[in-house]
């Protein structure tokens, strides 16, 4: 039996702000952002858009009436969690309507969290295959204005089904994990942005790559050769780069350019959207899948997951035959094509403008599953 993503798809808000309007901003030369950091426009939400709306409405594109019967376990990862106590897929559980006997919960490490989830799930169907498991990696990503962050933030979630005899990708039993107890980012509990060590998470993110990489090749006796391609956890789009570079320098001129182009077809989502902490792996994965023509049944994706503080992971999975059928790229072209640009005024108006828990409130905002009201504390949703 193979276990694996049946479906996938992301969700992100309805504004974002260009990188080079933000370069001006700064007073940076644009190709910083554009060439630099790779990145060309950046994700933002209103205070009325959160985790929970981002990830209902991810969840929402890919889920029928009887996923919704079948589904078992609600998992999500996040890094942004709106409650210290109560899990964030509880109120998706609701909000999507599925039924009443499963299990949900919350998962953290950092941007890792979304692939814990998804090893979680699959480890669930592989036990109980007429399972069906909703995995959802959702986030905010904010350094703060003006931070050294700043062009490396955005917001967005993916949803996934996780089932046996999936559609689109088989996952095997093959991860190999790293775990390093190192600050390179982190949010101690109350501090609204994190702490960064941006050189130090640039260097343990290739760090890591390297370890987990090499040390996969060595338990499944595998080379490049036997990737159509890799995957990355994308906090912009340069890092990737960077650590797969580190990997190619023995290789042969054809083996890199192949690689590099499927690793160009994985980042033009992100390039759109900046970082979505959990989300960000899959959404490479999405692109990849939605943009690289000749991908064929029992291809080899290899998956590199990296949550700061620090874990790691290298998997990989198998393209199934007519993948192609059950993607929702026009869906995803639109979610992007229809976006609001904001000047970066407007953005830094919305950023300051802070959703308050503590003042109950109604809001308006016609974005499906969006904040209508604080009462008590607690956030009412559009349902
Ligand atoms: N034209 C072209 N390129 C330019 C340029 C120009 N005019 N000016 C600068 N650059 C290049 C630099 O040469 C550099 O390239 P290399 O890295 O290849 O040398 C690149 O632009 C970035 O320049 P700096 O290193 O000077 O940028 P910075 O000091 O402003 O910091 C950053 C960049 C560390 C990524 C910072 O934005 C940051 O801290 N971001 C958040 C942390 C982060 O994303 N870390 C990634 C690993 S951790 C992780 O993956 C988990 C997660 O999701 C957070």
């Amino acid at each position: 039996m193979t276990v694996g993503i049946d479906k996938i798809s992301f969700f992100v808000p309805p504004y974002y702000i260009d990188m080079t309007d933000l370069a001006h901003a700064r007073g940076v030369d644009p190709n910083k952002f554009h060439i630099g950091i790779g990145q060309d426009k950046m994700a933002v939400n209103a205070k009325t858009q959160d985790i929970v709306t981002f990830a209902a409405n991810a969840a929402n594109t890919i889920l029928t009436a009887e996923d919704l019967e079948k589904i078992d376990m609600v998992i999500v990862g996040t890094e942004s969690s709106v409650d210290e106590s109560k899990a964030t897929s509880v109120v998706l559980h609701r909000l999507l309507g599925v039924q009443p006997f499963a299990r949900s919960f919350e998962i953290k490490e950092a941007c890792y969290g979304g692939t814990a989830g998804l090893q979680f799930a699959i480890n669930h169907v592989t036990l109980h295959p007429e399972s069906r498991v909703l995995v959802v990696a959702t986030d905010i990503a904010r350094y703060g204005l003006n931070s050294g962050g700043e062009p490396t933030q955005g917001a967005g979630a993916v949803a996934m089904l996780i089932t046996k005899e999936p559609r689109i990708l088989t996952i095997d039993d093959d991860s190999t994990m790293l775990t390093q107890d190192i600050y390179d980012f982190w949010r101690p509990v109350g501090h609204e942005y994190p702490m960064v060590d941006g050189p130090l998470s640039n260097e343990t993110y290739i760090d890591s790559f390297q370890k987990v990489w090499h040390e996969s090749n060595r338990r499944h006796e595998r080379t490049l050769a036997d990737y159509k391609a890799l995957a990355f956890h994308i906090p912009y789009t340069k890092m990737g780069k960077k650590a797969l570079l580190s990997i190619l320098e023995d290789e042969t001129p054809e083996e890199q350019e192949r690689i590099l182009a499927r690793y160009e077809e994985s980042i033009l989502y992100s390039k759109q959207i900046g970082n979505l902490y959990t989300g960000s792996l899959y959404v490479g994965l999405i692109s990849l899948l939605e943009h690289a023509e000749d991908l064929h049944e029992g291809d080899r994706i290899g998956l590199f997951s990296y949550g700061s503080g620090a874990v790691a992971e290298f998997f990989s999975g198998n393209i199934v035959n007519g993948y192609q059928e059950h993607l929702h790229q026009e869906h995803h072209q639109q979610l992007l094509a229809q976006r609001q640009q904001l000047t970066i005024e407007q953005y830094e108006q919305l950023f300051a403008d802070n959703l308050d828990t503590s003042v109950d409130a109604t809001f308006e905002d016609d974005l499906p599953f969006s904040i209508t009201a604080i009462k008590n504390t607690v956030r009412s949703y559009r349902v």
